[in-house]
């Protein structure tokens, strides 16, 4: 049965512990640099409609290693929806391709890319949410401690397409989530009523960093105006000044305690240099397992 990976929420619980667990038996074979070819004479077909670092690097990467070829389609390359209708492309794309990986804009662009392919379509990011991203974090999570038990995550900022995926992500792992940031910035109420009604995990929207950041295992934070509110920036600085992720909040937490943040960071704004830097921050622990954890999604969506 076809399937995309659209939303974190579209798969059960077993399902995604299979993904963490076959992204870490990946990564042994990636590190061993042993001979993995599932892709070969494959091609992975992936359209960006945003900027990117890390997605467009590890898909390709990744696919590549796994013995396949991947097509890289910049913002001005095919003009998805713009020289050309989002479902023509499903369809052309289907007939040359194996897989499709995008980042849009809008949500319901790759909600109409998948209905429309007749080969798995992954989200790589959009307004609305970044599932892949979410998978890579909870792996990181999962190998820094060892367990995901009694799990309190604590996320300073906007209630961005992040949070969107960490809280889709607790209607299925139990966890205590905490969204703490200005008022106006909230998550889209709607992801949060699945959480509350899942009765799996509590969530708890907080105005108050110090209160927010007690006990947590993990302080995550990502930037204050994502791509497409780069306007923004100068308004931002001021709305969002309280909840920058600094040494001071990171060592007030009672516990030795993670940071995490998806990347690209601005630093100075959301979070300072020194935390960046500091020994508690697996940033790049976590940018590496984008790579493993999609490489494990791409195989579970072919398979
Ligand atoms: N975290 C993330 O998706 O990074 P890029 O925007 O660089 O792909
Ligand atoms: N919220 C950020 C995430 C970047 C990976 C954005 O959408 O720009």
């Amino acid at each position: 049965m076809l399937r995309h990976f659209l939303h974190i929420a579209d798969y059960s619980k077993d399902e995604l512990w299979d993904i963490l667990h076959l992204a870490k038996e990946i990564k042994t074979k990636f590190n061993n640099r042993e001979e993995y070819k599932p892709f070969k004479d494959q091609s992975l077909a992936m359209i960006f409609a945003k900027p990117s670092a890390r997605t467009r690097v590890s898909f390709e990467t990744g696919f590549t290693w796994m013995g396949g070829h991947a097509l890289f389609l910049g913002p001005n390359d095919i003009g998805i929806g713009k020289r050309e209708a989002i479902k023509d492309i499903s369809r052309l794309f289907s007939r040359y391709n194996d897989l499709i990986m995008a980042r849009l804009f809008d949500h319901h662009h790759i909600l109409e890319l998948a209905e429309h392919a007749s080969i798995p379509v992954i989200n790589g990011l959009t307004d609305y949410n970044h599932p892949c991203q979410i998978m890579a974090d909870i792996l990181t999570v999962w190998e820094h401690r060892g367990n995901l038990d009694d799990l309190k995550i604590t996320y300073m900022g906007d209630g961005n397409n992040i949070v969107h995926s960490w809280l889709q992500l607790a209607s299925i792992f139990p966890m205590h989530f905490v969204c703490c940031g200005p008022s106006g910035f909230e998550p889209d109420e709607k992801t949060v009523k699945k959480v509350k009604e899942s009765k799996l995990s509590t969530f708890e929207l907080s105005r108050n960093p110090k209160s927010a950041v007690d006990g947590a295992d993990v302080i995550y934070t990502d930037v204050w105006a994502s791509m497409g509110q780069k306007e923004e920036v100068e308004k931002r600085k001021k709305i969002f000044a309280d909840y920058q992720v600094n040494e001071t909040l990171m060592e007030s937490t009672g516990k030795d305690t993670m940071f995490m943040h998806c990347l690209p960071a601005e630093r100075g704004r959301e979070v300072t240099d020194g935390v960046m830097e500091a020994s508690y921050s697996i940033v790049f622990d976590e940018a590496e397992n984008r790579l493993h954890a999609q490489n494990a999604i791409m195989v579970t969506m072919v398979n």
